[in-house]
């Protein structure tokens, strides 16, 4: 599969058992999201051929995939949210009525089945635009099940999921798989892999690096082979003397939907982990603190000095920064290039009357295409063509590029090889050692153990505790994470 200046997929071999859970794996720009798009009939490959079932068999479109019982999870799930589970599982095909009215009481028993088979409870009445994400899910599971479909296939299905979501999801695959559906499982988190998959396949630059049963591998072997070296160290933080004085207070601070008295401080050069559930309203604490949710009570100050902070533009004009959770809802112009992309927030200062400033402005993308090692065939490249994980480090370019007093990080690694999760936490290091106050929201709860200089810890739109030291440890924090401390 080539595209215009990349060679995406160079001479790749793949095979799927029935009833087997197969991991495709491989650093961020390997080729596995171009691989499963051309499963579906999103793409066309040059050249190469396919078989199901022993015969050889053309998806020359989504339909064709749809005909031979392959059908695609895809990380941004499509449901249409203002209708119904029902309607969404039957949609374009709706169970009809003598009188050729629609049958909404069948198309509700059917889904009721099928989520049953799924061990779901989700009535079947229900709008989409009010479940969560894990039941969306579901939603799109069902849907494949009720077209009968023999191979699925997942992008990053746990990206989202909080810790319990995900452990339903396995379940659902294991069913799967004992109906003699197979899997090609798609996911950045290898002990997933280890718990989930038969077998492995990695790709590097487009190629095989190889494949593997689960049971002959390791942890190791895997990320040599993804990444071609041996990563010694995988958390790096440099335990500072942070000596620098209180970059941003928070006091008591709520908004109308969620958050209750939060309050907090940050020094400069100091790392704050924000962890919590999914929910807890550590997104929130970004989005009032970044002016882009309104702050019913409560104050904020920077270096000392009370500050109102009332939009994005405001909290940029005070030196913050916020690399979102979700790079497709602010952040990066899909149809622009990366470069333009990067320096869109800095453009002001290379503007030279009127022509900008060409050299400066290349310094900094290519800077930033080093720092971050972001793969793409040039700077020219649209950013809407980058591999899922390449877009998340231009929104993290773009970002670093404003220079930022404060950044903060709403799950940075979520959907990024292990290769290029070092460097980010790299990075973040060197900008705390240069006096950057950082707060990272992370799920990721290694991540948080490991890089935090300090934790707060979230449960129900308020802070639950805020741990030092020895007690910075997943008990501890898990406790105050599930409310547990309450109880006592
Ligand atoms: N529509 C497109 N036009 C041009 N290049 C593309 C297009 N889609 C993908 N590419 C390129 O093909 C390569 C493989 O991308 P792909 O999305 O398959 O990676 P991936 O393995 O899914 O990575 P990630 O883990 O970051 O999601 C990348 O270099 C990417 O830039
Ligand atoms: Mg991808």
């Amino acid at each position: 599969m080539r595209f215009p200046g990349v060679l995406a997929l160079d001479g790749v071999s793949f095979s799927l058992n029935r009833g087997e859970v197969h991991a495709l794996l491989g650093e961020n720009g390997a080729g596995k999201s171009t691989l499963i798009k051309i499963l579906a009939g999103i793409y066309t490959a040059g050249s190469g051929e396919l078989y199901i079932g022993g015969k050889k068999a053309a998806i020359n479109g989504v339909n064709d995939a749809r005909a031979l019982g392959i059908s695609v999870i895809h990380q941004e799930l499509c449901l249409a949210k203002n209708l119904s589970v029902a309607e969404n599982i039957f949609m374009g095909r709706e169970f009809k009525k003598l009188s050729g009215l629609v049958d909404k009481q069948k198309a509700n028993l059917e889904a009721k089945k099928i989520l049953e088979k799924l061990g779901s409870a989700l009535d079947p009445r229900t709008r989409v635009s009010g479940l969560s994400t894990a039941q969306q899910q579901i939603v799109e599971i069902a849907k494949s099940l009720s077209v009968d479909a023999k191979i699925f296939v997942m992008d990053e299905p746990t990206a989202m999921l909080a810790k319990n979501d995900v452990e339903k999801l396995f379940e659902i695959v294991k069913s799967l798989q004992q109906n003699g559906i197979s899997v090609i499982y798609i996911s950045h988190r290898l002990d997933e892999i280890f718990t989930l998959a038969d077998r492995v396949t990695m790709l590097r630059d487009g190629t095989v690096a190889g494949v593997r049963n689960v049971t002959d591998t390791n942890r190791q072997e895997l990320i040599k082979m993804m990444v071609g070296r041996e990563i010694q160290q995988f958390y790096i933080h440099e335990k500072r003397n942070i000596s620098g004085g209180v970059v941003l207070e928070v006091k008591n601070l709520s908004t109308i939907d969620k958050l209750r008295n939060v309050s907090f401080s940050l020094k400069k050069g100091e790392i704050i982990g924000f962890s919590g559930l999914v929910g807890a309203g550590r997104t929130e604490v970004a989005r009032a603190l970044y002016g882009i949710d309104q702050i019913s009570e409560g104050e904020i100050y920077l270096n000392g000095e009370k500050v109102n902070i009332k939009s994005p533009q405001d909290a940029i004009r005070h030196g913050l920064a916020l690399v979102p959770e979700s790079r497709r809802d602010d952040g990066l112009v899909m149809i622009q290039n990366v470069g333009f992309n990067i320096t869109l927030a800095v453009l002001d200062s290379f503007m030279q009357l009127v022509t900008t400033n060409k050299q400066k402005e290349n310094g900094i993308i290519n800077s930033f295409f080093e720092l971050l090692s972001i793969r793409a065939s040039s700077a020219k490249q649209i950013a809407g063509e980058l591999s899922g994980g390449n877009q998340q480090k231009v929104v993290l370019a773009k970002k670093l590029a404003t220079k930022p007093v404060i950044l903060i990080l709403d799950e940075p690694t979520r959907g990024i090889d292990v290769g290029a999760k070092v460097e980010i936490y790299k990075v973040m290091n060197k900008l705390a050692e240069n006096g950057v106050g950082i707060i990272m929201i992370s799920s990721e709860l290694p991540e948080i153990l490991n890089i935090s200089d300090r934790v707060i810890v979230m449960n129900d739109g308020s802070v639950a505790a805020t741990v030092e030291g020895s007690d910075i440890n997943q008990e501890t924090i898990m406790t105050y994470s599930l409310g547990l401390n309450k109880h006592e």
